[in-house]
């Protein structure tokens, strides 16, 4: 690509992304700051469902995601926050390749995956894992921890027999599980022990980055604190970025460095955690931290 091209893309994508801070500079088309390349970089992405409720030949239109540009960073961890239908699973579903957007441009470390090939799925596959609400749903009922942990590692051919057998175990260990979980089913398992094997399948492949949706508000409150230690330590430990998506703007705030608020398909807010609580510039963002209880900033919202 000629230097005009990537010259005016960068002005053209400064001029839409407010995320960039005073000293940053993007040096490039697939959304470098300073010279580092992002993992995902969504660059003016939206997205429109068509929905059943209108006739055959006038669908109607929900808007779930529209011009949104945000980059996920090596080793950072960005909170995606709103409510109910604003978009953020939508968002997480652009960002690990399993929903392709109406408009706008996917980059996976630097490349263009938008109208992706199967190999580029593949490395999306090996580069990006997603860990959901539900840890029932993203595992087989009828197969045992084991299995459900080699298989990842034998459909993508890692390593010999025994090398498989060993991270298999070290990854239970990785997520505090003891070793005689191995033979155990799902369901023989509490809720929080389920999610933190989703969580050691979601590691199985070394991945870059973890796209955590809603991981914590399927279990019982009493595990959920457990679950974000346990995600915390495992990023900090194996440089992980992570993608932490919740309602919760308190959980949000424990757990991210940065954080962008949606509303309505938009990113309405973004900043560093400090920033965005204790200097919210948008309405909706008060709203937000004023709906939830704070022993922190009691008076916000008021
Ligand atoms: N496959 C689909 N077909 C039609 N509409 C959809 C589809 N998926 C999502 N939507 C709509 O897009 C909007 C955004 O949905 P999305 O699931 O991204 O929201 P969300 O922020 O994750 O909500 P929640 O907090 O409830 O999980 C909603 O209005 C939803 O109804
Ligand atoms: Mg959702």
């Amino acid at each position: 690509m000629s230097d005009t091209v990537s010259n005016e893309t960068t002005v053209a994508v400064e001029e839409r992304d407010p995320s960039l801070g005073p000293g940053d500079v993007s040096t490039g088309p697939a959304g470098e700051i300073n010279g580092t390349v992002p993992i995902i970089f969504l660059d003016n992405v939206s997205v429109v469902f068509n929905t059943r409720t209108g006739s055959l030949f006038h669908p109607n239109k929900v808007q779930a995601v529209k011009d949104l540009t945000l980059r996920l960073m090596p080793g950072e961890t960005l909170g995606i926050v709103g409510e109910s239908g604003c978009g953020k699973s939508t968002t997480a579903n652009i960002m690990c390749g399993l929903q392709q957007p109406t408009s706008g441009t996917v980059y996976f470390k630097g490349e263009d995956v938008t109208k992706r090939s199967a190999a580029q799925r593949r490395l999306i596959g090996r580069v990006i894992s997603v860990v959901f609400q539900d840890p029932a749903t993203a595992l087989n009922a009828r197969m045992s921890v084991h299995d459900q942990l080699i298989d990842p590692l034998n459909v993508h051919s890692v390593g010999t027999k025994d090398e498989r057998e060993k991270r298999v175990n070290s990854l239970i260990e990785m997520v505090g599980l003891p070793g005689s979980v191995m033979e155990a089913l799902p369901g023989q398992l509490s809720g929080g022990q389920r999610q933190r094997v989703a969580i050691a399948r979601a590691l199985a492949l070394s991945p870059d980055a973890i796209i955590a949706d809603e991981p914590t508000s399927a279990l019982d409150v009493s595990v959920r604190a457990q679950i974000l230690n346990l995600l915390t330590d495992l990023k900090k430990e194996l440089g992980l970025s992570m993608v932490f998506i919740s309602h919760d703007i308190q959980t949000v705030r424990y757990i991210s460095d940065r954080i962008v608020v949606m509303n309505r398909g938009q990113a309405v807010e973004r900043g560093s955690a400090e920033q965005v609580f204790n200097n919210p510039k948008d309405d909706y963002t008060r709203l937000l931290l004023g709906a939830a209880p704070s022993l922190l900033h009691p008076d916000l919202g008021k």
